[in-house]
């Protein structure tokens, strides 16, 4: 039995994998390998996880992290790690603008790559966004299509955001789009029916308190993020740390979906099953993202 997270090292997800203890092993994906000076200060993998070198940012070191995991099937998958830039210039090292790299390309070739090895009955969770759907009205810039190439490449999308901090946070909802569309495709595949596979797309709601917001300007990360907290308990889209990280272990242990249903939400601290946007219930997208991914990472 083996249980494997990525972004459990801080955040949501960190208090997410303090209530994750299925039994066997859990191996955590951090990109930062710590001490355990640095778990008793909440910081890091929590005790009884053992962690692995992941950088999202780099498909190589997605390749090693997955060979390098115990020989065992795997009971539980939790794909958690994401980041936001203050724009979307940088490029990872294999070339692709880094958000839809690490947030979705880097999620989606470890899903394949772990595929054939999870077990019968095993639960898969993909952490996506409110974000990703324009209705919803966050505040961020939703996403305006799913095409990996320009989401891979902006520059080559004609309709290009020119101001930066959009073009950044507009790649962070495509990227929790991406996210959404790769569980709903995973859900459909003959091996996820044949095994029955549990899959959720989740989204913790706004949750301030994380790390989320760290490359983004300083007035949002002092300003901004500190003072959400305060206004938290009186706004139904907005989820304190412990209720979001609750939600995301809920989902990897014990929640159950209604029948068809694969995206979850948290309003107000409780897991429900909307319809997620227009553009992540198109099949014809959910597909061509799943293959042109396929293609992008080298499968
Ligand atoms: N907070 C919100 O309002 C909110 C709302 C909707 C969805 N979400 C989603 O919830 C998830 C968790 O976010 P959070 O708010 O808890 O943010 P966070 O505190 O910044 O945690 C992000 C986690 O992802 C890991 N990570 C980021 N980039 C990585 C990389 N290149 N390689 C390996 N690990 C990487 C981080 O590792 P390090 O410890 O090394 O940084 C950390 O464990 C994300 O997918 C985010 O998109 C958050």
């Amino acid at each position: 039995m083996l249980t494997v997270m990525t972004g459990g090292t801080r955040g949501l997800g960190r208090v997410a994998a303090t209530q994750i203890a299925p039994g066997g092993t859990r191996i955590m994906g951090a990109r930062r390998i710590l001490d355990a000076r640095a778990a008793r200060r909440g910081d890091g993998p929590p005790p009884g996880w053992r962690p692995l070198p992941l950088d999202l940012a780099s498909l190589a070191s997605v390749r090693s992290f997955a060979a390098a995991l115990p020989d065992e099937p795997i009971t539980h998958l939790i794909l958690n790690a994401g980041g936001q830039r203050s724009d979307d210039r940088a490029r990872t090292i294999d070339g692709f603008e880094t958000t839809f790299a690490s947030n979705h390309l880097a999620h989606y070739l470890l899903l394949r790559l772990l595929m054939p090895r999870l077990a019968l009955g095993a639960r898969i969770v993909i952490t996506s966004s409110g974000t990703h759907d324009p209705a919803e009205k966050t505040g961020v810039p939703p996403p305006r299509h799913a095409k990996a190439e320009w989401l891979a490449h902006p520059e080559r999308n004609p309709d290009h955001d020119r101001i930066g901090a959009v073009a950044g946070m507009r790649a962070y909802s495509s990227s929790k789009l991406c996210n959404l569309l790769t569980a709903r495709y995973l859900a459909t595949t003959d091996e996820a029916r044949a095994k029955g596979w549990q899959v959720f797309a989740y989204d913790p709601g706004l949750t301030p308190g994380t790390g989320l917001v760290r490359n983004q300007p300083w007035f949002v990360r002092a300003l901004v993020w500190p003072l959400l907290p305060l206004v938290q308990p009186f706004a139904a889209g907005m989820n304190s740390l412990k209720d979001a990280g609750r939600g995301l272990a809920e989902l990897a242990t014990t929640a159950a979906a209604p029948e068809g249903r694969v995206y979850a939400a948290l309003p107000r601290g409780k897991l429900t099953w909307p319809d997620p946007s227009e553009l992540a219930r198109d099949d014809a997208v959910t597909t061509a993202l799943w293959h042109d991914s396929a293609q992008l990472v080298g499968l």
